[in-house]
């Protein structure tokens, strides 16, 4: 971590403007918050523990202290970062359901979520709430936190934003309709289950802009960044030999970039005041027009497919304002 700063062109940001954004602790998450944290965003890190919480944020205040050294250029003037974090184990539904709770009773606007956390596994591991692993931390669960922070976004002023961070590895998935509907492969494979998650996702993309045909403030954006640091990977615990999500994306690339490169093209799709109102765009780099995800991410029947069976899935999860909105998609 460290090293290299961001070179955004949106600093600083409005006093409170609110950037949610799940796995900020390490990698391309850690330098997308410390970044907006030092434009003097407000940004919440949703974390697995409390540890990794705790110790991104002393890092970051101790890269906000040394880059004050360097002058005031890029960075927001303060004593202190407006950064904190909150347990999210996308692993738990429930653990998301108490961190939409703890979110929603704070009364907090929120301007951004960025969904940037994943995992991948080359073993079939299931959650406590019987969903594969990788769909459920990549997919559902994030599924689920934009839903029931939807409403929130919507009354959250001006130029708000969904950002859910991707992968070129979508164009190597083959819709699996057994997957996206119960999450169970016939024979599973970690990199067509991650792959597929890639493309569900970007799917999303595409149902959250039929639901947000009458938000014109929110935009839903993709993200991939690229092909990022091989070599400083950490070790995913649900993986064997270390075998992270990048070392999947890694698997179809071949420029190889520091994180905080990989984090311009997320604050540039979260921040950029240039691109407002181009929602369901799909983009690679920072300051580049979106482009086109694979023919199958944009399939609408395989998109309505999904929609329905996740929303099915998630049945015992969703009510009120949320299932409202949520409603808005079959109008
Ligand atoms: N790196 C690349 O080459 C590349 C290329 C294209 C796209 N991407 C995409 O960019 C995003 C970030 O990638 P990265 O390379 O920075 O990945 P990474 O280093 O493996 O970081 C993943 C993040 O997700 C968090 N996470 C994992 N499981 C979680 C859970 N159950 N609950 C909450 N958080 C959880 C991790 O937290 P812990 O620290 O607790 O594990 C970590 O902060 C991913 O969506 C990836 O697909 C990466």
């Amino acid at each position: 971590m460290g090293g290299k700063y961001s070179s955004h062109t949106v600093s600083p940001l409005p006093v409170g403007k609110t950037i949610i954004i799940t796995g900020g602790n390490t990698g391309i998450g850690y330098e997308t918050a410390k970044n907006i944290a030092m434009m003097g965003g407000k940004v919440i890190l949703a974390v697995r523990t409390e540890e990794r919480g705790k110790s991104a944020i002393s890092k970051i205040e101790a890269e906000y202290v040394e880059r004050k050294k360097e002058g005031p250029y890029g960075i927001a003037q303060r004593d202190k970062l407006d950064i904190q974090y909150h347990v999210c184990d996308l692993t738990s539904l429930k653990s998301v359901m108490a961190f939409i709770k703890w979110f929603k009773d704070s009364g907090l606007v929120c301007n951004v979520l960025i969904c940037n956390a994943c995992t991948y596994s080359l073993q079939e591991l299931f959650t406590e709430d019987n969903f594969e692993a990788t769909y459920q931390v990549n997919y559902i669960a994030h599924f689920l936190l934009i839903s029931h922070i939807l409403p929130v976004i919507c009354q959250s002023g001006d130029d708000c934003r969904i950002v859910i961070i991707t992968s070129e590895v979508h164009k190597q998935a083959v819709f699996d309709a057994d997957y996206a509907s119960t999450s169970k492969m016939k024979k599973y494979g970690g990199f067509e289950a991650f792959a597929n998650c890639k493309l569900f996702q970007i799917m999303l993309m595409y149902n959250l802009d039929k639901v947000l045909e009458k938000h014109p403030t929110v935009d839903v954006l993709t993200v991939d960044r690229g092909k990022l640091d091989a070599l400083a990977f950490p070790n995913d615990p649900h993986s064997e030999e270390g075998f992270s999500c990048r070392i999947c994306c890694l698997k179809c690339c071949g420029k190889l970039k520091h994180d905080s490169d990989g984090a311009e093209t997320t604050i540039y799709a979260a921040l950029d005041p240039h691109i407002k109102g181009l929602s369901r765009g799909y983009f690679l780099a920072p300051r580049d027009k979106p482009r086109w995800p694979s023919k199958e991410a944009r399939n609408k029947e395989l998109q309505e497919f999904l929609w329905k069976s996740t929303i099915e899935n998630l049945n015992s999860y969703l009510d009120g304002d949320c299932l409202k909105l949520l409603s808005e998609h079959d109008k």
